[in-house]
């Protein structure tokens, strides 16, 4: 590159800064900055009160953060629901439901003589703690055309007490899963 290429190219970047300078200073000009008297902003108090839904969209707690927090004896309260079609103690049989002692980990729709439906018999699988919390927050979303006429417990704390006491309800029951 000869020096007068580089002076060429300096002065085009020379000028470029110039006329951008212009443009700054001409600009203040047109539209003189307006200082707050107050500074920085009023916000609308309703925004707060807005705000408090969100919360509920906040991504789920998992489970084992529930279950560490959970509570056995009101577990079997909230379980009375259950109850209705349910029994839980041990050698008890069916009712509208089949037994629920021992449930946890047993092979799904495995009650002999209980007359499962099909959608329950093709599951497979293991209760799991998790399969059991699923299954009650929306029984006709996680087995479409199970027979259970239970509409669902949309709180995931009571869920999480709930599943908690079926839990007890072994010889042996399995450790919890740490959170
Ligand atoms: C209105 C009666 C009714 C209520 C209330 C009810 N269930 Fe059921 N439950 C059933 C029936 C019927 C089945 C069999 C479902 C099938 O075959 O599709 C069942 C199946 C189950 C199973 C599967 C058991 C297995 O052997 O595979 C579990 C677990 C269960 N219920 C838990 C619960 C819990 C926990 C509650 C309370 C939160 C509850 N149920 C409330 C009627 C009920």
């Amino acid at each position: 590159m000869d020096s007068f290429e580089f002076n060429k190219i300096a002065g085009a970047i020379l000028g470029t800064l110039m006329l951008t300078m212009a443009l700054g200073l001409f600009s203040g000009f047109i539209f003189a900055p307006n200082a707050p008297a107050k500074p920085g902003y009023d916000l609308p108090m309703a925004v707060a009160e807005e705000a408090a839904p969100a919360a509920a969209d906040a991504p789920a707690v998992p489970l084992p953060v529930l279950l560490a927090k959970a509570d056995v004896h009101k577990g079997e309260t909230f379980a009375k629901v259950c109850g209705a079609c349910h029994n839980f103690p041990k050698g008890a049989g069916a009712k509208i439901g089949p037994p629920l002692w021992d449930v946890v980990g047993r092979p799904v729709a495995s009650v002999v003589n209980f007359d499962y439906s099909d959608a329950l018999k093709k599951k497979g699988g293991n209760w799991t703690l998790a399969d059991i919390n699923q299954f009650i927050t929306n029984p006709k979303a996680y087995a479409p055309g199970t027979k259970m006429g239970f509409a669902g417990e949309a709180n995931p704390e009571k869920r999480a007490d709930i599943v908690d006491y079926l839990h007890t309800l072994s010889d042996s029951p399995q450790p919890l899963p740490a959170p």
